[in-house]
């Protein structure tokens, strides 16, 4: 039997950076995202009747270096005695680039072996095993404008308002494809241990996330935009004043952002913000997608772009 599920990745409006702890990969921070509609991974999962290794496909070529990790949430998801698996992963857009292409991936990964391991478990149970593997993939399994909290001991995740409710768009500017220089598990670490930012970081993220979530609940698009910008500005502060630092910028990335400054002294509804890479992602109100994206396409640096809407959680497409 293969059963394949599908999840889209999402982007932090009120960002998760660090760990409370890192044998549980709990996050030291609550954050808020939206889910995309139209960027997707699809995974496959089989178990198959031998003790052969289990196998990985990433957009049809071998992967071993993300072996070990998908190995590790499957064990999570159908035990550490489970057969093993032949995995197959297809995204229609860049991965390991700042896309959150591992959100969706462990999202869809733990929706597929949970099924195929004769599982049940409701969306929060699954949302907590795609957290312990990665810890944006938790906001994955829901849809809309998703709030994830940071417990002691576990996470809580929600959905704060349906897509269909406040129907934003993201437009992402792809400004390098490359994988990133380093993985946002290891540079959480970098940044907890040097940036002398990192402790007032952790302090200031409830008013955030409060201010954050009264926006969405209010539609508010100007204070929305406010503390989102904000919020990621602080997490790239607490990024670039780590030892050493971790700049995942480049000169188009800038760009972006005059372009962006740029329309929003004109009036337009938008904003931007950019994770462990240098895409940036500018969420806007619908009537305004158009010149935004036109507008970045003809930024500086930029390789192309990618439209979305908001879409909804990670689900199961097949069985078969
Ligand atoms: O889930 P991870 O370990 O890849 O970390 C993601 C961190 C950011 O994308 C930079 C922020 C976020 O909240 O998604």
């Amino acid at each position: 039997m293969t059963t394949v599920a599908q999840a889209q990745p999402n982007i932090a409006l009120i960002k998760y950076w660090g760990k409370r702890d890192h044998s549980k990969n709990l996050p030291a921070v609550s954050s808020l995202s939206v889910t995309l509609q139209s960027l997707w991974t699809r995974m496959s999962v089989d178990f198959l009747e031998s003790d052969a290794p289990d196998t990985l496909l990433v957009n049809d070529a071998h992967a071993p270096a993300m072996l070990a990790r998908v190995s590790h949430c499957l064990d999570l998801v159908a035990g550490p005695g489970r057969r093993s698996a032949n995995v197959v992963s297809q995204s229609n857009f860049p991965i390991g680039a700042g896309l959150a292409s591992s959100a969706s991936a462990f999202a869809a990964l733990v929706v597929a072996a949970d099924r195929e391991s004769g599982g049940s478990r409701d969306t929060l149970e699954l949302a907590r095993l795609a957290g312990a593997s990665s810890g944006s993939a938790a906001r994955s399994l829901y849809g809309g404008f998703v709030e994830l909290t940071a417990g002691e001991d576990q996470i809580d995740v929600q959905t704060v308002c349906e897509s269909s409710e406040w129907p934003l768009e993201v437009i992402v500017a792809i400004t390098e494809e490359g994988p990133k220089p380093v993985g946002s598990g290891e540079a959480m670490i970098r940044g907890e241990g040097t940036s002398p930012f990192y402790s007032s970081w952790l302090e200031r993220q409830d008013d955030d996330l409060n201010a954050a979530r009264e926006a969405v609940l209010d539609r508010d698009f100007g204070k929305l935009a406010a503390v989102a910008e904000h919020n990621c500005l602080k997490m790239h502060s607490v990024m670039w004043s780590s030892k050493p630092p971790i700049v995942y910028w480049n000169n188009a990335t800038l760009s972006c952002m005059e372009t962006i400054r740029a329309l929003q002294s004109e009036r337009v509804p938008v904003f931007f913000t950019i994770d462990a890479g240098p895409q940036v992602k500018a969420v806007c109100l619908p009537e305004a997608a158009d010149v935004v994206s036109s507008a970045l396409e003809q930024t500086s640096g930029v390789i192309n772009t990618m439209r979305s809407s908001l879409g909804p959680g990670a689900r199961l497409m097949e069985t078969a």
